[in-house]
């Protein structure tokens, strides 16, 4: 299958949508207390969201066989203004920060996820971020491997939760 990736585009909303909408389903089905598939998530919102500037930030769209099957958002974090006074030195650091990335479960492991990344890696790189950063949920196994096996990233944080009421 030939991959293409590019900035996303009105027209991509529909193809933004199938594969938002089968993450949610996915991670819905690994941890329903936590996830849930979201009403709203419909074409017309991504056509919204590509209609709107976005500031710099990137948005990317992933195509197999002409069809978009995946996206990306991610947006740079420039260095923090009290980093002189703080311990952990990333925060003096220009980092890429990836928000969302999801391929349509159809298509999985034909190597979208892997073109997206590393676009907005070679993006990141170009705005002159010395370091990418993104999270994902600990019991997906498929993201987590992805992530560590297949694209080099280190775990560099615990998320701790406990539920209140
Ligand atoms: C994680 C994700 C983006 C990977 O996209 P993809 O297009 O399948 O990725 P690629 O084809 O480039 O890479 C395939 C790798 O992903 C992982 N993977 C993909 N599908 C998998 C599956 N069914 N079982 C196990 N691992 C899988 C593996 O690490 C695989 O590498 P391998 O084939 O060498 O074992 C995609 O699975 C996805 O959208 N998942 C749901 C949403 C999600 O978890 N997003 C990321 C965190 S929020």
């Amino acid at each position: 299958m030939n991959v293409n990736v590019r900035p996303a585009r009105p027209g991509d909303g529909d193809g933004m949508a199938r594969a938002w909408l089968s993450a949610a389903e996915y991670h819905t089905g690994l941890d329903p207390e936590h996830f849930r598939v979201p009403a709203e998530a419909q074409p017309g919102e991504f056509e919204e969201w590509l209609g709107r500037s976005r500031d710099g930030a990137l948005l990317l769209a992933a195509e197999l066989d002409g069809r978009v099957v995946g996206w990306l958002s991610a947006r740079i974090e420039p260095p923090h203004p009290a980093a002189a006074s703080q311990l952990v030195r990333e925060l003096g650091w220009t980092r890429l920060a990836i928000d969302a990335l999801v391929v349509d479960r159809a298509d999985w492991r034909h190597g979208a996820g892997t073109a997206l990344l590393t676009a907005a890696e070679a993006w990141g790189r170009e705005q002159g971020a010395e370091v990418v950063r993104l999270d994902t949920y600990s019991g997906n196994p498929v993201s987590v491997p992805f992530y560590e096996d297949r694209m080099g990233y280190q775990r560099r944080a615990i998320v701790f939760q406990k539920r209140l009421t």
